[in-house]
């Protein structure tokens, strides 16, 4: 039997932390349900000290993951963070603490300021000391170990295993690292720490330089057995490694590697795309495993190979990965069950009947206009009422008048958070800035429209049009916002109504 390799999930923490990724608790359990379908061993529910919202969504998520796997949430190497760790955590069946300290010159000098190894070390082992008294399970980060010296990461590993840790983490934080070097790391660290064979190697690779993945690969070549990686590679910066690509990398080449995973491949394309919906993070065409381009061939000679053999071009089959697989399509005439079995299989809680009934009308009233309903514009339409369920300001109606050689004019229509009604007009360079100045008119909110892309949800003339829009505070904080609709100069002033809504309540 092969080394199984822990697929570690940090969507929902670091994944989170790129700006404008936020997602509510609601959102979370949705993404949480699909990594369990997905079968992963971890996941990383957030980081509890960082507000009561964190605190509250790992809880739930605890709840929701029950036994199925291990619910760990993160602290930094200090006392209350580790305490609010072990009191989310205290019902989790499986439960896992996530704590470290930075262990580079960089990080000591700058983040620590100036501390030395020595005293990073002793607040590691007190740290780790202190997180084993809520759990068994308690996993050590050497933050950006991919800049640190060999001798020096190995001091402060062999002090975590000997204080308790039970998985020790590797992270190149600032994905700077060559992933041979980064190999030769985890094999130095094999062969220099007493008991680590005892232990977890576990990595957390970034993508600065575009090697998450190759750098993940290393490690597990080196004898790490745990992967630290995220759907569509979302994450801080340039994000993490991509969880369907290292999974289909050892999938390709497990002979090789002494690897597999426990991984159901098939559900990465509905993972991915939950994901892109939620976060409003698009995933590129062209992106490994889950790209709308990732199975296609187009040149002429391309398309005669793949006639000819499917793998002359195609290394992996796309049914394995969810790709063109079987496309449950509803429509008007789809009842109550078929859409409350739907939706309840794409992990969303539907809640009594007066709350479906509610669903249930919206469905119709997309259907009405959009006669063939995918999952992906399920997901949209859910998106749409959670965001709506807790709006401040919430659109009414709008009304836009463009095209040449017409000065393009919006009017829209707001309900502020009393429920009164307020009405402005405005004319500008085009729709959506004439629509913006009018929305700017109601909400006056300080704020720089940082980007605005449009998507379309699915093919088709009459598809959902899925706009996202980022804004920048006067303070320099990013909120995202997201509105989908069929026309979509609505699905703008929806978009930037719920980024300011965001703003407001400084939901990040
Ligand atoms: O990138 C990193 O170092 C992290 C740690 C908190 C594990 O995310
Ligand atoms: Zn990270």
């Amino acid at each position: 039997m092969s080394r199984k390799i822990a697929i570690f999930d940090t969507t929902l923490r670091d994944g989170e932390q790129s700006p404008g990724a936020s997602m509510n608790t609601q959102e979370k359990l949705v993404v949480t349900r699909q990594l369990l379908r997905l079968g992963v061993d971890v996941i990383e529910a957030g980081f509890p000290i960082s507000s009561p919202g964190d605190f509250q969504s790992v809880q739930r998520i605890a709840a929701e993951v029950g036994d199925r796997a291990v619910t760990c949430a993160l602290s930094r190497a200090v006392d209350k963070d580790i305490d609010e760790c072990g009191r989310a955590l205290a019902d989790c069946p499986r439960p896992r603490i996530h704590t470290g300290i930075g262990v580079s010159p960089q990080h000591l000098k700058y983040k620590f300021r100036g501390m030395s190894l020595e005293e990073a070390i002793d607040r590691g082992v007190h740290a780790v000391k202190r997180a084993r008294k809520y759990t068994d399970d308690v996993e050590f980060y050497a933050e950006d170990a991919g800049r640190a010296p060999f001798e020096d990461l190995a001091r402060m590993i062999q002090a975590a295993v000997k204080a308790g840790a039970t998985v020790v983490n590797i992270p190149d934080t600032t994905g700077y690292e060559m992933p041979w070097v980064f190999g030769e790391r985890i094999k130095y660290l094999r062969e220099h720490v007493d008991g680590i064979e005892d232990v977890t190697i576990s990595v957390h690779c970034h993508n600065d330089l575009g090697m998450a993945t190759a750098l993940a690969m290393e490690g597990v070549r080196n004898g790490a057995t745990q992967i630290e990686c995220t759907i569509n590679g979302l994450g801080e910066r340039a994000g993490n490694t991509a969880m369907e690509e290292v999974v289909m990398a050892i999938k390709m080449h497990g002979e090789e590697l002494d690897a597999h995973t426990d991984i159901n491949p098939s559900e990465f394309l509905q993972a991915s795309r939950l994901v892109s919906s939620i976060t409003g993070f698009p995933v590129p065409p062209n992106k490994a495993i889950v790209g709308s381009n990732a199975f296609s061939h187009s040149s002429g000679i391309h398309q005669d190979g793949v006639i000819k053999g499917r793998d002359t071009y195609e290394i992996i089959d796309p049914t394995l990965v969810g790709a063109k697989g079987s496309s449950i399509v509803l429509s008007a005439r789809s009842g109550h069950a078929a859409l409350r079995k739907r939706l309840e299989d794409l992990g969303y809680e539907v809640g009594d009947k007066e709350h479906f009934d509610k669903i249930y009308r919206d469905f119709l009233d997309l259907a009405d206009r959009k006669k063939e309903v995918m999952d992906e514009d399920l997901h949209s339409l859910m998106g749409e009422r959670a965001r709506n369920e807790d709006a401040l300001y919430t659109l009414k109606a709008t009304q836009i008048s463009c095209g040449q050689p017409l000065t393009p004019t919006a009017t829209v229509t707001i309900a502020d958070p009393e429920g009164h009604e307020h009405i402005a007009c405005e004319y500008g360079t085009g729709p959506i800035d004439a629509l913006y100045k009018a929305i700017d008119k109601i909400v006056k909110a300080d704020c720089d429209l940082s980007e605005y892309s449009v998507q379309s949800v699915t093919r088709g003339i009459d598809a959902l049009g899925e706009v996202t829009v980022r804004i920048m505070s006067a303070d320099g904080e990013v909120y995202s916002g997201r509105g989908s609709e069929c026309d979509i100069t609505v699905s703008s002033a929806k978009a930037y109504l719920n980024a300011l809504n965001r703003m407001i309540r400084k939901e990040h």
